[in-house]
């Protein structure tokens, strides 16, 4: 049988993951800023409204009601958004528990580790790798258990070979059952690469457009 998907609304995303982000695992977006990551999430939240409630936590203030109306959301979709804005990494924490007793049909967390990377030190390492791993694995016991998709996004610094950083890494790919790559070619394109897949060929690839109205496959253009 085939794993059901949630579509992301838009048609380059919706084809390099053959349908789009596959319910009951957690789904990784990862690049550096301004790659598309939020953009990403809001997509796929306004395609979910459709079908529930999605709860959304934010922990880099990135949801902007302004965009979301770009891309086609109107201010009645706005009641079904459970926005969570955790201000620490403890308090994510306390959001992510919470979320266990809603019923959403998606849940997106943008990013996993802003907080985290704030909380960290060389001192508390050990526990709040810990506490990551913890977070991740609620995360996927709720995607299982209520057979619906997780989303968490991951910015990606470009020099830092910090060990604890790295282990960081590790635990949010251990949990990320699907890893999507972003990168940013110039102002307007951006890469899309699919890294690891449950069923998926790796390295599949896409080029796109961050537009006033969504995300476009990118046109290839003569200058
Ligand atoms: N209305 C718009 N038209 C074109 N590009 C936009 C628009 N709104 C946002 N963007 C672009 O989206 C990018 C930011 O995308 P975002 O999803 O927030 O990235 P990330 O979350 O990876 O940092 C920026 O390059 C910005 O210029
Ligand atoms: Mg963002």
């Amino acid at each position: 049988m085939k794993i059901e998907r949630l579509s992301s609304g838009v048609n380059v995303i919706d084809e390099l993951l053959d349908g789009g982000v596959e319910h009951t695992v957690v789904t990784n977006f990862y690049g550096p800023p301004g790659s598309g990551k939020t953009n990403i999430g809001l997509l796929f939240t306004l395609s979910c409204l459709k079908q529930g409630n999605v709860v959304y936590i934010d922990t880099e203030n990135g949801f902007s009601t302004e965009r979301f109306f770009q891309i086609g959301g109107i201010k009645e979709d706005l009641k079904k958004i459970l926005y969570e804005n955790p201000g620490s990494f403890k308090e994510q924490a306390k959001v992510i528990q919470k979320v266990k007793k809603s019923n959403p049909k998606l849940i997106v967390v943008d990013s996993i580790v802003s907080l985290y990377r704030l909380e960290i030190n060389k001192e508390n390492f050990t526990e709040v790798n810990k506490e990551l791993a913890s977070q991740l694995a609620i995360l996927s016991f709720i995607a299982k258990e209520k057979k619906i998709p997780v989303i968490i996004t991951n910015q990606v610094y470009s020099v830092n070979s910090d060990e604890i950083e790295l282990s960081g890494r590790d635990i949010v790919k251990y949990w990320s059952k699907c890893l999507v790559e972003l990168k940013k070619v110039d102002d307007n394109k951006r890469l899309i690469i699919l890294r690891k897949h449950r069923s998926l060929p790796e390295g599949r690839k896409a080029e796109f457009e961050i537009t006033g109205s969504g995300i476009e496959k990118a046109k290839f253009r003569i200058f």
